[in-house]
């Protein structure tokens, strides 16, 4: 049993050292696609975390530290919902000769998780791929199913092309124009046969202001030349105008990218209807048959702290998933081994979670909302 809980932790390591960074790059990227699940580490009971040895216990607690930071990713009917709709539009894009491909744009605020979603999505894309064509193109080519790029703040033309080249770790993404950069870009794409395109938090790059026109004129060019399936992620597309059809010549060009694109959104949790509270609780079911604490009993997170929860994550899974994590971590550090109120109470949560408790928190103690199946609302 002790060498089992050992093992643990290395064996789960990996997936641990996907940071962002290395999810730029496409080393990255099929280490994610191609990571085994990560090893569950045995559920316990007191008499028997009180057996184990100094040594043992510190080394199962470890396990359970990582393992708890990453519970994730639940199949969320939010996240099965997106990749229903991303495999219609992707598969149906699979058209020969040059037809241009629809794009898709996921607008969503943070923390519903795109992101996870989409990554999720890209895996299993990227296997599919694999599997039915090989890991290398006719050409001899590494295939790249995938190529997937993460702006961050006041990202520029050439910084967004150039972040295509790093993805593919192109030798010529050191020096170059804007244009030299955009034309290595689509070689790496053409002959690594690559089809799907995503653009994680666009609303990053320089928009609509001096750069309106060249990021649009770009988009339609991205869509025109490359064969790949553009997906881009970010908050408030829609008000940044990638969708609108205005008056003016940069407005024109804006809605041509806007009319062969499909709006995809992410919501959060509801639950003003019966289906909308079925979700919700059978998410906290998830979550909680994955919870490893020793004190742990049916219903200790989908029935006792379903109203608790919803109020305080506002039905966002990023801050849901804050939540359990770091009142996981609290519970194991401090011997409590199960989750309730007066635990969680202590764990900080984001400040935009906060911001609606309160409230929300009213409302359910009043008895106008319920969170639970069967309630009455
Ligand atoms: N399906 C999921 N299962 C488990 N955790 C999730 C899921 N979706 C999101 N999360 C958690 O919520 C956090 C925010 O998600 P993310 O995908 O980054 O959202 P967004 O990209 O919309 O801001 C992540 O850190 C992740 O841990
Ligand atoms: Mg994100």
């Amino acid at each position: 049993m002790t060498s089992r809980i050992q093992s643990g932790p290395e064996a789960g390591d990996l997936q641990g050292k996907l940071d962002h960074l290395t999810l730029s790059r496409k080393e990255g990227f099929r280490a994610l696609a191609q990571a085994p699940s990560r090893p569950r580490p045995e559920a316990l009971s007191r008499r028997q975390l009180k057996r184990l040895g100094e040594d043992a216990l510190a080394a199962y607690n470890r396990s359970r530290r990582k393992w708890h930071a990453n519970l994730g990713p639940l199949a969320t009917p939010q996240m099965e919902a997106l990749h229903e709709d991303l495999w219609d539009i992707f598969d149906s894009n699979d058209q020969d000769g040059d037809k241009v491909k629809g794009g898709i744009a996921l607008d969503a605020f943070p923390g519903l998780g795109k992101t996870t979603a989409v990554l999720a999505f890209a895996r299993k894309l990227h296997r599919r791929i694999v599997k039915e064509e090989g890991e290398y193109t006719q050409e001899g080519h590494e295939r790249w199913p995938v190529c997937r790029v993460g702006l961050t703040s006041n990202t520029g033309m050439r910084d967004f092309n150039r972040a295509i080249l790093e993805f593919f770790g192109h030798p010529g993404r050191f020096r170059g124009t804007s244009a030299d950069f955009g034309y290595r870009a689509l070689d790496s794409v053409l002959s690594s046969e690559t089809k799907l395109l995503i653009i994680d938090d666009l609303h990053f790059l320089r928009w609509r202001n001096r750069n309106g026109i060249e990021v649009s004129n770009h988009f339609k060019y991205i869509a025109n030349e490359f064969p790949v399936t553009l997906l881009m992620i970010g908050v408030g597309l829609a008000k940044r105008g990638l969708f609108s059809e205005g008056e003016s010549y940069e407005d024109g060009v804006l809605a041509q990218t806007g009319r062969r694109t499909t709006r995809l959104d992410m919501a959060p949790f509801a639950i003003d209807s019966p289906a909308g509270r079925a979700d919700w609780r059978n998410t906290l079911l998830a979550i909680e048959e994955r919870v490893i604490l020793a004190d742990k009993h049916p219903g200790m997170i989908a029935d006792d702290l379903s109203d608790y929860l919803f109020a305080r994550s506002t039905g966002h899974i990023g801050s849901l998933m804050t939540l359990i994590n770091r009142g996981c971590q609290r519970a194991v550090r401090t011997g409590v081994e199960r989750l309730d109120a007066g635990l969680l109470d202590k764990v900080k949560n984001d400040a935009a979670s906060e911001q609606g408790r309160a409230e929300l928190q009213q409302a359910l103690e009043s008895g106008r909302l319920v969170s639970r199946p069967g309630g009455q609302s």
